[in-house]
């Protein structure tokens, strides 16, 4: 299916090409998908407005503009026709007609206001690049204009030797007066972006940087209370902003970072967060490593660990999908309230919504 939809488009607007990945071959489809289950929902656009808002708002990162709505609109539309045949009626052609029309409308029109406010995406010139294990490396890229975010959000992120391939990357750092952002990035095994990013990124290159991005790990400014953070490889990046913002915030609160890794040698930040440790009486940070005889310090699953100091604290969890679920099994097993959990996870597709 998204093969001819893709045909369709490029065949009938070829101009549309350049928009899209260079290879499709190695891309998993982003866009087909997520058409046909958006605009089958239509009937719960009150719902869905607010996603549609931000991804009119995104969607001008990958240049697009109003005219290439029709385009996309007529080939849905034929390729709908292709496969469904007979089923294929004018009532049915006037609904999704319809229906599209209605979510192109709001994504245009949400795309048109953000652009008096703020620009497509920011051009952040890294200005280091430490490869910190054989497959992390932490980046450190200077934004060409203020970058308003909240600790524990995410952006999405591309990289010229990559073009056009868009991945979400979390900002390892509270928001700074230079404008510059960490990021804590590991190969994935035959990542297009994630090993271009570690291996072939230096410094002098530029990233382009989407709008910033979730709220499931901000902190709430309603609530205060003592923090249990438990990150799983670079799930740590999210959870070290929010330690930088307890501290610029004034420590009001006690914070407990519970860091997971496979083997010691994965510990990529250690220095710096036991140099924070050192220099806060109210942090706490504690190294956990799963498969390593010779490790000195805690052994076993990061969540066992940090569960032996769970005295009702807001619980953030960040890592790797598989990391995420079992850490929040366990914690419910353990009768942490669920409200008291927030969790994000590193998906591949980026797909919350
Ligand atoms: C909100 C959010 C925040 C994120 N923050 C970070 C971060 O701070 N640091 C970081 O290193 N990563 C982060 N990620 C993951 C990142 O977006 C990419 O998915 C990852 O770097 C792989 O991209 P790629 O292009 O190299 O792999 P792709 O070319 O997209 O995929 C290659 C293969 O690996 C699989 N795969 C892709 N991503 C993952 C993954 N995360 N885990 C396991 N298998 C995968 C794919 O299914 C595919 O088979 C985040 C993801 C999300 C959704
Ligand atoms: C109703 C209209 C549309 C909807 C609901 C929609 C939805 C989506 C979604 C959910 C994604 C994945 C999100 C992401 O990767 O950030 C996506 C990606 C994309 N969309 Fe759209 N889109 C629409 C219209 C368009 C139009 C008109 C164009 C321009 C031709 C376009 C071009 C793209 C591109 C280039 C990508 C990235 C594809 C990739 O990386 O493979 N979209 N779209």
């Amino acid at each position: 299916m998204p093969l001819f939809f893709y045909s369709a488009l490029f065949l009938m607007y070829p101009q549309t090409r350049d928009l899209f990945p260079v290879s499709m071959a190695m891309q998993r489809d982003r866009l087909v998908g997520a058409l046909g289950r958006i605009i089958s929902n239509v009937d719960r656009v009150d719902d869905l407005v607010p996603f549609l808002k931000q991804l009119g708002r995104d969607h001008r990162k990958f240049s697009v503009v109003a005219e290439h709505y029709p385009a996309v609109g007529q080939a849905l539309l034929a390729t709908l026709q292709h496969f469904l045949g007979d089923r294929w009626t004018p009532a049915l052609a006037h609904d999704w007609t319809q229906a599209y029309g209605l979510v192109a409308k709001v994504m245009t029109e949400s795309a048109a206001e953000a652009s008096t406010t703020s620009p497509p995406w920011w051009e952040g010139e890294i200005i280091m690049h430490e490869p910190r294990t054989p497959a992390i490396a932490v980046i450190r890229a200077r934004l060409n204009h203020p970058y308003p975010f909240l600790p524990g959000q995410s952006a999405s992120i591309s990289f010229g030797l990559r073009p056009r391939l868009w991945r979400f990357y979390s900002f390892a750092n509270a928001p700074r007066r230079d404008n510059t952002v960490d990021l804590h990035v590991r190969v994935v095994d035959g990542g297009t972006v994630s090993t271009a990013l570690v291996y072939g990124a230096q410094r002098g290159d530029v990233l382009r940087v989407g709008a910033p991005v979730g709220g499931r790990l901000t902190l709430d400014p309603g609530r205060s209370g003592d923090l249990l953070l438990i990150a799983g490889g670079t799930g740590l990046a999210p959870l070290k902003a929010l330690v930088e913002q307890v501290a610029y915030d004034g420590p009001r609160r006690n914070v407990r970072l519970f860091m997971g890794a496979r083997t010691s040698r994965e510990l990529y930040d250690l220095e710096a967060l036991s140099k924070l440790d050192a220099e806060n009486p109210w942090l706490c940070v504690v190294p956990v490593v799963s498969h390593d005889g010779l490790y000195r310090g805690e052994h076993g699953h990061v969540v066992d660990v940090a569960l032996k100091a769970w005295r009702g604290q807001d619980v953030f969890v960040c890592g790797s999908e598989e990391m995420v679920q079992t850490t929040v099994g366990r914690l419910l097993d353990a009768g942490v309230p669920p409200g008291q959990i927030h969790f994000d996870e590193f998906t591949s597709d980026g797909g919350k919504q």
